[in-house]
């Protein structure tokens, strides 16, 4: 298979999504690598190391899109990127559609293979979202703690506090991974932390790990609205795996906030978790800080790309392996033998496959498995297979 590997080109986006020791094993097994011209600079890493991988470097994007069968990137393709689409073109990224109808348009109508890193399930646990949530959760707090600087618009309070004055109230609404990585940035950095969370296993889970170090409590708009009056910073990280995020932080609760307060919406990337930053997002505006009714928000949907030494080297840890598998196999034996890769597809052959999103945005379902039962082993599998003697 040709694999390409263009480089980023939203607003902060500095990642790559695979290091050369992934082109490596690519290219030994028997795979033609393209990386665009110094895709992968801004994490740290040459042209040269990539072509001493054994990848080839190409000047232009076009090239790298217009002569691979897949396209292995970070983030979303932006509507500049449209029109490269192509029939059976495999686009292997974070997708986000649920929030993005435009993007879904354009995979549907050009028969686009779409397969989301956010959607790959294994039980409850998304592991292609997870690292970089690992990353965006210690970040928000890094994030918050900045913008709460009088500087920034912030009311100007230190997470800490110092001897004779509290520290800081941080509220995390939901504990998932970015919401447990922001919890022990907090709670490190010394501030009284109250957690969130619609599910009591969650809280029961965090409560074990931070113990009296933190306040849980369920999640209901009585009790979102009570913290959220209180908090100096709220860290918003929900998630319905799919769907666009729910918003449930309205605009009354923001005016009930102290002026200068912080809202860090990390689930901006699925559309957005508060009435106000809902629709915004750091790529379609520009605007990666507002500040309403005193309050500062700020909504960066990728927020791991602007620390893309780190986040590109987990990125690739997670994400080779079925990318790696999709190059062997194909991407429906790929998802044969991989079960939860399937639930990563979310465009084929013209149908939208990921349930929340044909609902959310309206299309008719395509059940994936239908799609992937049918073995058309291609030829190139066979050819590499009986070329090394070796079998999946
Ligand atoms: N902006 C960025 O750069 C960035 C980076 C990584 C992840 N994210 C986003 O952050 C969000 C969280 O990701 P994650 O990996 O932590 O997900 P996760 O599934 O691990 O956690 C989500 C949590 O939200 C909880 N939840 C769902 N509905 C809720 C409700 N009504 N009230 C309270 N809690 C609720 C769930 O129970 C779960 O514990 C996602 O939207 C993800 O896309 C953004």
């Amino acid at each position: 298979m040709v694999i390409g590997i263009p480089k980023e080109i939203k607003d902060q986006e500095s990642r790559i999504s695979c290091t050369p020791a992934a082109v490596q094993q690519f290219v030994q097994d028997g795979h033609t690598v393209y990386v665009e011209t110094k895709a992968g600079v801004e994490a740290g890493i040459t042209d040269m190391e990539f072509e001493e991988a054994g990848a080839i470097i190409l000047d232009r994007a076009e090239d790298v899109w217009e002569m691979s069968d897949m396209i292995y990137k970070v983030k979303e393709p932006l509507p500049s990127e449209f029109k490269y689409f192509r029939e059976d073109l495999i686009i292997y990224t974070y997708l986000h559609l649920a929030a993005n109808p435009e993007l879904t348009r354009a995979l549907v109508d050009n028969k686009c293979v779409g397969i989301a890193f956010e959607t790959v399930q294994v039980g409850s646990i998304l592991p292609l979202l997870k690292p970089m949530s690992e990353v965006a959760g210690r970040m928000a707090i890094q994030e918050g703690a900045r913008l709460l600087k009088r500087t920034h618009g912030g009311k100007g309070v230190v997470l800490q506090g110092v001897p004779g004055v509290a520290p800081a109230h941080v509220v995390i609404l939901g504990a998932g991974t970015v919401g447990t990585a922001a919890t022990r940035i907090a709670v490190g950095m010394g501030a009284r932390v109250t957690v969130i969370d619609i599910n009591v296993d969650r809280l029961a889970e965090i409560g074990n790990i931070f113990l009296d170090k933190i306040e849980t409590l369920i999640s209901n708009s009585l009790n979102i609205a009570k913290v959220v009056k209180d908090a100096d910073m709220v860290v918003s990280s929900v998630l319905i795996p799919g769907r666009k995020a729910p918003q449930l932080i309205t605009e009354d609760m923001v005016k009930t906030m102290e002026p200068g307060s912080v809202i860090v919406d990390v689930a901006i990337d699925q559309g957005g978790s508060t009435e106000l930053t809902a629709g915004k997002t750091s790529d379609n505006n520009n605007e990666t800080v507002f500040i309403k009714h005193d309050i500062v928000h700020y909504l960066v949907a990728n927020i791991p790309g602007t620390v893309p030494r780190t986040a590109t080297q987990a990125l690739s840890n997670a994400t080779t392996k079925y990318a790696g598998a999709i190059a062997n196999l194909g991407w429906k034996a790929a998802c044969r033998k991989h079960p939860e890769l399937a639930s990563g597809i979310n465009t084929a052959e013209g149908y939208v496959t990921y349930k929340p999103v044909a609902e959310d945005l309206g299309y008719e379902l395509k059940n994936i498995h239908e799609l992937i039962s049918i073995s058309k082993r291609p030829l190139f599998f066979l050819q590499a297979r009986a070329r090394r003697n070796i079998s999946y």
